[in-house]
């Protein structure tokens, strides 16, 4: 039977605060049949009772990123989305759904910007409050919002769970608005009140503070509809109080005091932010999902630092805030510090969060309370306690994870529990970074929205959240901070003012974030809407080019902290940050066409297509040589230019050559940064070499994802060598335990590894294409589509390959099944595939190639190993054993390469 499963508007289930006058809609189906597709279907739009629109009867399969063609919605109502579907197979099917709009600009709204008397320079959070009569309602709604960010409570009860309203855009042109129901909360007298704090608006943010204005403000307006249906409003004004609560301070970096004893000063009257109201920035409704409380996590144990300091271990790092409910003594202070790991001796390592204090203070009443920070979070999987004794009782505490709530779009496992490790370190990556814009960390005195960080990791994380308007909101702060010359800012929303931009990746974002939501959300209008933004930076680097076309100047982070740094050369790599830049400026250069494509623009792309002819022969001229050799071979280079195809095809497999002869010198390891790890599976996959990035992705020495997992992270580093292998820390001051930019790798685990892709933008038609690697026997993931659920799932076992695919409706898919010729054309439905193979994927952990090192790490190798080689193991020569491996050692003693071998099976069969 064809049912439809979910219908999705401006893709929200139901919205209730819809900020989309003509919104893109969306549904999925489902069938038990095979091969369903839509052959027609018809929308139907009520206004209450009233008929507001009727598509009639529209022939076509398109069923996700549906624009709205009916006449604009209207402001603040309350609509019943009817759909009506018919497929080949002669069924029908009906779908309902409701939504309001929210007001698509606050025009009519009459309240005031006012503020407080507390001098400048304070981190304090005043509360503001007006005291109301009202009749009996028959609808409330509060909108909101403030300068700073706020927490609101009506008649003692909080009103949002929202956290960090009303969120983080380029302040000084636009700035968030909320809508709330509070209908329910009204009475005969009411007391409203709002506290806000300095957040980014005021609060330190990237090594000064004040960033966009001294004092926090607010702008609200109750409206009350009556019974008798007139209209009530209470907005601010002159007639509203502040006074100071008991939560006193509280900064992002810093932390939050929240004093339970504190006696609430006495009211003050507010003053009008004169300044404010004569140039307030654009309020807009809230364009993307809240931050929330995405999960609670008991601590896992108690430890202690040598001096006795009892500290709490989570489990799990992460970003968000630890909630107290504890009966304490009158006064007792209490403190939580934040640290995302341990020193060698136990203590908080603190180095890492530089300025950040991440410190929460918490004064007792004396009785029952409960503290939860609200204006702060941290970057932590350990808290220090003081103030509670050396044994605080566990179930005092919670840790509640923060975070944008953006839906799961996707499970991953397979036979390796490492990778398992390494992709949920990914996805707590995604999590605690992805706080109302993409931030760089969550705990050191940063946590920024760095374009280029957000570029690499993007096509990971739009797999795995449903991240399309998260990135929306983003991109439209992006193209407002972008220079009148197109020159984009590093950081977004700009905190570094004008002239910030220039670097490549960074800047690119511009281009490739638009180009990646387009491919996997299939919506257009991401394209519409930032098209003149992506034009703009093709431009100011058009303008820049050399005679050749080449990129070659301006600030540039390079292949940022890139493991072959040259000495001194600080952070950027040795890649040649002109080469990369150059590779960018083609790339976004063809993706820029190509949207133009997309668009209707043949005029443009013609332009941008022969720009980008231009761009890879003068790239050609510069960095490849008459035989095809690479000037400068580094990873991140050779991959860039057979990822971006910017060779002549004679050169291509001199280049792929190149490159697998650079991992070999480098025993199968990357150098790369930011700008290759990204990309150096995916290079080796095109050019027909997984076996290599299988080896590269399951090494688990230095440096490698799995060097990370085996270090014990729950996170993913910013550095590969963020612990040292002899256990010490980078001392840099960019220490990071949660950065996503190298879990980038992601997309490759679900597009290559399971083999999940889309072929056409969207997955309307979708490639299936495993790949078998040695290490891993099974692998399977789910994907939530803009059709549906795909699901893909194989194993090699026992010499028989098995694969089972689920295709959602109205899709269609080509499934190359591992080992046999050519692919198989299916349309929706589930499928299963088994057949026999000579292959054998037994994980080998260990290699002729691997270091003593490696293998001592391990306390069944070692046992076996120390048998083996009696004495040698703790002896003189034993540091340099450690770094040498069976196939160095094996001509250095009469029957070596028997013994070795031998050894190497019995470790093995340990695994
Ligand atoms: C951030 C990075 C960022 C870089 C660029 C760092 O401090 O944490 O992730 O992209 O600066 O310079």
């Amino acid at each position: 039977m064809l049912k439809v499963s979910k219908i999705l508007i401006d893709r929200q289930e139901n919205p209730a605060a819809l900020s989309e006058p003509t919104p893109y809609l969306g549904w999925q189906l489902e069938s038990d049949r095979q091969n369903v597709h839509q052959t027609a279907y018809r929308i139907c739009i009520r206004d209450g009772l009233m008929p507001f629109w009727d598509s009639g009867r529209i022939t076509g399969s398109e069923s996700a990123a549906v624009r709205y063609a009916g006449p604009p919605l209207n402001e603040e109502c309350r609509y019943t989305l009817e759909l009506t579907v018919w497929d080949n197979h002669g069924e029908s099917t009906q779908g309902k759904a409701e939504f309001s709009t929210a007001l698509f600009a606050p025009r009519f709204l009459t309240a005031q910007w006012i503020t407080h008397t507390l001098a400048e320079n304070h981190s304090e959070c005043p509360v503001f409050v007006r005291h109301f009569s009202a009749e009996p309602v028959q609808k409330a709604r509060l909108y909101l919002s403030a300068c700073g960010i706020y927490t609101v409570r009506l008649n003692g009860q909080e009103v949002s769970q929202d956290w960090f309203a009303p969120g983080w855009t380029e302040y000084a042109s636009r700035l968030q608005y909320q809508v709330y129901d509070v209908t329910a909360l009204i009475q005969p007298e009411n007391t409203l009140e709002i506290t806000t704090a300095n957040g980014w608006y005021a609060g330190y943010l990237n090594g000064t503070r004040q960033v966009y204005g001294k004092q926090t403000a607010i702008f609200a307006e109750l409206s009350l509809t009556c019974m008798d249906s007139h209209r009530v409003t209470v907005a601010t004004d002159v007639r509203w109080q502040w006074y100071l609560g008991q939560h006193r301070e509280a900064e992002f970096y810093h932390g939050e005091r929240i004093d339970r004893t504190a006696v609430p000063t006495a009211p003050q009257p507010v003053v009008l932010a004169e300044d404010l109201n004569a140039h307030a920035p654009a309020l807009v409704p809230q364009q993307c999902e809240p931050v929330r409380v995405l999960e609670r996590r008991a601590p896992v144990q108690l430890l202690h630092t040598p001096d006795g300091t009892p500290i709490l271990d989570f489990g799990q790092n992460m970003a968000g805030v630890v909630r107290l409910d504890w009966q304490g003594s009158p006064g007792q202070e209490i403190t939580l510090r934040f640290a995302e790991a341990l020193t060698p001796d136990g203590s908080l390592y603190t180095a890492n969060l530089r300025t950040a204090k991440a410190t929460d203070t918490f004064v007792c009443s004396g009785g029952k309370d409960t503290f939860v920070p609200r204006f702060t979070y941290h970057g932590f999987r350990y808290v220090s306690i003081a103030g509670m004794g050396g044994n605080p009782p566990l179930d005092a505490f919670t840790a509640l994870v923060l975070g944008t709530d953006a839906a799961a779009t996707a499970q991953f496992s397979c036979s390796s529990p490492l990778v398992n490790r390494l992709w949920a370190n990914i996805v707590w990556g995604q999590r605690s970074n992805f706080v109302d814009v993409p931030t760089d960390c969550p705990q050191r005195d940063e946590r920024l929205g760095w374009t280029g960080d957000a570029a690499v990791f993007c096509r990971t994380a739009a797999q795995n959240e449903d991240v399309y308007r998260f990135f929306r909101k983003w991109l439209a702060d992006l193209a407002i901070g972008q220079a009148a010359d197109g020159g984009v800012p590093h950081i977004v929303p700009n905190v570094n003012g004008q002239g910030s931009g220039g670097a490549a990746v960074w800047c690119d974002a511009a281009v490739t974030i638009p180009w990646t939501l387009y491919e996997l959300y299939g919506e257009r209008d991401i394209l519409e809407r930032q098209y003149p933004s992506m034009k703009a930076w093709v431009e100011y680097m058009r303008r820049q080019e050399t005679p050749d076309h080449l990129r070659q100047c301006g600030f540039q982070h390079g292949d940022w902290l890139a493991l072959d740094r040259e000495e001194g050369r600080g952070n950027r790599g040795s890649t040649d940050a002109y080469l990369i830049a150059s590779a960018y400026y083609a790339h976004c250069t063809r993706l820029l066409a190509k949207a133009a494509a997309v668009l209707g623009k043949a005029q443009e792309v013609a332009e941008y297509t022969a720009l980008h002819r231009a761009i890879c022969s003068g790239f050609q001229q510069e960095y490849i040589t008459a035989t095809g050799r690479v000037v400068g071979e580094t990873q991140t280079a050779l991959a860039l230019i057979l990822l971006f195809d910017l060779a002549r095809a004679e050169h291509r497999d001199h280049i792929a050559q190149s490159l697998v002869q650079n991992l070999d010198k480098h025993q199968g390891h990357l150098t790369t940064g930011f700008i290759g790890t990204p990309i150096l599976m995916d290079a080796l996959s095109k050019i027909g070499r997984n076996d290599l990035a299988g080896k590269l992705l399951l090494n688990e020495d230095f440096p490698g994802w799995l060097y990370e997992v085996r270090c014990g992270a729950t996170t993913m580093w910013e550095r590969w060598d963020s612990v040292r292998p002899d256990g010490s820390f980078d001392e840099s001051g960019m220490n990071s335990f949660n950065h996503y930019a190298f879990g980038a790798v992601g997309d490759w685990l679900l597009e290559q590894l399971v083999g999940i892709r889309p072929a056409e933008p969207g997955y309307r038609a979708i490639t299936l294409q495993p790949q078998l690697i040695h290490g891993i026997t099974q692998a399977c993931a789910l994907r939530t589509t803009p059709y549906g659920r795909v699901r893909l799932a194989w194993q090699c076992l026992n010499h028989l390959i098995t694969v089972e695919v689920e295709i959602p409706a109205n899709t269609t898919a080509q499934l190359f099944l591992p080992e046999q010729e050519g692919s198989i054309t299916l349309g929706s439905g589930s499928y299963q595939y088994s057949y026999a193979t000579e292959t054998d994927l037994t994980p080998q952990r260990f290699t002729m190639d691997t270091p003593l090192r490696t293998m001592l790490a391990d306390a069944d190798a070692k046992a076996v190993l120390s048998a083996a080689l009696p004495g040698m193991l703790d002896g003189p020569a034993a540091a340099f054993l450690a770094g040498k491996s069976f196939n160095d050692l094996k001509g250095m003693m009469p029957g070596g390469e028997a013994l070795f071998a031998q050894l190497l099976t019995k470790l093995n069969q340990l695994c």
